[in-house]
């Protein structure tokens, strides 16, 4: 299968597993830990390595050339970033660490300051830690409520009950795209209609659809939008915070230090606007160096084919699992990312999980940050088993085998 747009280049499969150096290194390896980090793409890696041998300097303080083309490059990155998510300006751009500093920003620099006694949040059961503590903190610490939009037996998000949960007290919907552990792929444009039509600005956690599902801040009207570069062929430790134009002047600093000023008098301070006013301290230059260079190589790509790709080997991941007699596979969404979460009766997550990894595959176990799904599910933990483009059929095929050879060795 051609996952590349441009044809010209002829980049198939296996082109592209090229393309990530850790298969060379580990030749076995089966990674399925997709939705905790992606591998990465040559060309981060060298991008990064460029910048440390040839480009080093720090950014927007120095009038000396290395420093200036350090802050071109870093700013170059902004405005690839809002192209790449539609966004109007790179001036909604900001760069985080990643998801979950995003997602805090929007609660600690934005929320705290809106919210009162009374007044309430609306999540999912689905969500991750990450897009569920920080609000259920913010409403503890205020005394607001967290309102939980359910979901249905199969694991799609139950959308009727949502429009119930809105009223003239919602300050802000927070939802993820792709459930982490279900892999349910969220209506988001229904739930931003729904909250939109209420007056209640909405957040979408991107965490696990950035890399691959092509997405329009302004055509799905969202207020902030939220990624990181780990999981998405990028580095670790840099991610994105988009904000719509209208909500830019309500975040303030998240942290305090240089950087961020526009005039340090003894008693007061003047910021810079968003998104200068969340760069306290010297940012993450060589992070937002590799994310560009991610962002290039997905640019590059046929995401409607890569998408396919990585949901066809969910599915049959998920079929094969199922006929499995002691295998449970969790939820049957109708729409799905790239995720499967299974248990085994009997066996321990982290057993099946060890096992696996003798046979090179790589894959979690645990509750994934998704506890309180799980409780509703009564489920303890899961095996999850996450693909990416560089995946195939064969590693499917493998892991079935591997799982069936384990219930045999088992019983
Ligand atoms: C849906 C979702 N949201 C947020 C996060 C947090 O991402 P990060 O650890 O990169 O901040 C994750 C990580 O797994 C996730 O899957």
């Amino acid at each position: 299968m051609a996952l590349y747009k441009n044809t010209m280049k002829s980049f198939s499969l296996s082109n592209i597993r090229e393309r990530f150096p850790i298969f060379s290194q580990h030749p076995g390896l089966v990674y399925l830990d997709n939705a905790a980090t992606t591998q990465r793409v040559d060309t981060m890696i060298e991008a990064m390595d460029t910048f440390y041998h040839k480009q080093n300097a720090t950014v927007h303080r120095g009038v000396y050339e290395l420093s200036a083309t350090a802050s071109q490059s870093f700013e170059a990155c902004r405005t690839k970033v809002a192209d790449f998510i539609g966004a109007t300006s790179p001036g909604n751009i900001a760069f985080t660490k990643g998801t979950t500093e995003s997602i805090n920003i929007v609660a600690s620099s934005f929320l705290r300051r809106k919210l009162r006694p009374g007044d309430n949040v609306v999540v999912s059961i689905m969500e991750h830690h990450a897009n569920f503590i920080p609000w259920q903190m913010l409403c503890r610490e205020v005394g607001a409520e967290l309102r939980i939009i359910p979901i249905s037996g199969n694991g799609d998000l139950d959308l009727g009950a949502l429009e119930p949960l809105l009223d003239n007290r919602t300050r802000l919907v927070a939802i993820t795209h792709i459930s982490n552990l279900l892999g349910t792929f969220n209506p988001i444009e229904e739930v931003i209609a729904l909250a939109h039509a209420k007056g209640v600005p909405v957040l979408i956690d991107a965490a696990q659809s950035g890399a691959l599902y092509p997405m329009d801040v302004t055509q799905v009207d969202c207020d902030f939008l939220a990624f990181s570069g780990h999981k998405a062929f990028g580095p670790f430790g840099i991610g994105v915070l988009y904000t719509r134009q209208e909500l830019k002047a309500d975040i303030h600093p998240y942290t305090y230090g240089g950087g961020i000023v526009q005039n340090v008098m003894l008693d007061v301070t003047d910021f810079k606007p968003y998104p200068y006013n969340l760069d306290a301290g010297t940012p993450n230059i060589p992070g937002v160096i590799g994310l560009s260079a991610a962002i290039d190589f997905t640019r590059d790509l046929d995401r409607k084919a890569c998408v396919e790709h990585v949901q066809g080997l969910s599915h049959l991941c998920r079929n094969e699992l199922k006929r499995i007699n002691g295998v449970k596979v969790l939820g049957e969404p109708l729409k799905t990312g790239g995720i499967v979460s299974f248990y085994i009766d009997d066996i321990h997550p982290h057993d099946v999980a060890s096992f696996l990894d003798e046979d090179h595959i790589a894959v979690r176990a645990g509750v994934h940050c998704a506890q309180p799904l799980l409780d509703h599910l009564d489920v303890a933990a899961t095996v999850r088993a996450s693909f990416s483009i560089y995946n195939t059929k064969e590693e499917v095929e493998h892991l079935v085998h591997a799982v069936k050879e384990l219930i045999k060795f088992w019983r």
